[in-house]
């Protein structure tokens, strides 16, 4: 039985919204009384799942699809979401691809699809925000692996820092109607393809001594949004594990 209808604080737009923390991201802004517009590429299922649990929470919510490696005109996301909710106020930039090679296995292939998906997605969707929302907060989901220079993530950690640089210079332009920040996060949930002798090695590098859980990370989105005098900032939230100047134990995996 879904909630009685909540007073809406306007809408989020969560890319890659339907599946992992993209979904942690969609279910906790709509617990705090966000409509939400969900995008994703692939996941049609479970990008109808998830909005169907939201729409237990007692917010609207709809589904938008959308391939971010492909498209030249990316704004056109932001006006099939704007159309549907005039109130459109938070983009939270998730999608992400995670190609894993050094330079000398790098294509041209990999290279574009994650400068495509990491930085040219989050770039021009804050771009077509700020010309079609005209205020409200942009968050762009990094990784604490900018931090370190961990050559076998060549194309992707580039596309990471990008963002990361990108994301202040963004909320440089946009200040003061649209605050832009970002969040980094460090080993929450794990790929599928990683094995727990990983996930236990790995954190023997970081100082807290345990996996983040999606609570750490939505309570620092929650931060971001609702703190009106951040603008700007990377919000790390890695347990620490950034602040080893080798990045130990975060590197490859032999
Ligand atoms: N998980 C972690 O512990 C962790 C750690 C550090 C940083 N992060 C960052 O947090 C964010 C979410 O991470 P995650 O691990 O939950 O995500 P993920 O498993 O990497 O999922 C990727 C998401 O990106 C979307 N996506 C992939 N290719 C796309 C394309 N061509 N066009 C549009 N969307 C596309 C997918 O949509 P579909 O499934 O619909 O195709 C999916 O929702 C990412 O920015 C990631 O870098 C996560």
């Amino acid at each position: 039985m879904p909630k009685s209808k909540k007073m809406s604080k306007g809408t989020a737009l969560v890319t890659g919204g339907a599946v992992r923390l993209g979904k942690v991201f969609s279910k906790s802004l709509a617990d705090a009384g966000y409509n939400l517009a969900i995008h994703y590429n692939s996941s049609s299922d479970e990008a109808l799942q998830t909005a169907q649990e939201i729409r237990q929470a007692g917010v609207e919510c709809e589904i938008f699809q959308f391939d971010l490696s492909r498209s030249n005109s990316i704004d056109e996301l932001i006006t099939h979401v704007y159309t549907r909710f005039p109130d459109l106020n938070v983009l939270i930039n998730s999608a992400s691809v995670y190609d894993q090679a050094m330079m000398m296995d790098t294509s041209v292939d990999i290279f574009e699809k994650q400068f495509r998906v990491n930085l040219m997605g989050p770039y021009f969707l804050t771009k077509a925000f700020a010309q079609q929302c005209k205020a409200g907060a942009v968050i762009n989901i990094i990784d604490n692996k900018i931090a370190f220079n961990q050559y076998q993530y060549s194309a992707y950690l580039l596309s990471k820092k990008s963002l990361a640089e990108f994301t202040k210079l963004a909320a440089l332009e946009l200040a003061p109607h649209i605050r832009v920040n970002g969040l980094a996060p460090g080993v929450v949930l794990p790929a599928s393809v990683r094995t727990q002798d990983y996930i236990d090695w790995r954190v023997k590098g970081i100082p807290v001594q345990r996996q983040g859980t999606t609570d750490n990370i939505t309570q620092a989105l929650h931060y971001l949004l609702d703190n009106d005098f951040v603008c700007g900032q990377i919000l790390t939230v890695d347990g620490g594990e950034s602040l080893t100047n080798i990045g130990q134990n975060a590197a490859n995996y032999e």
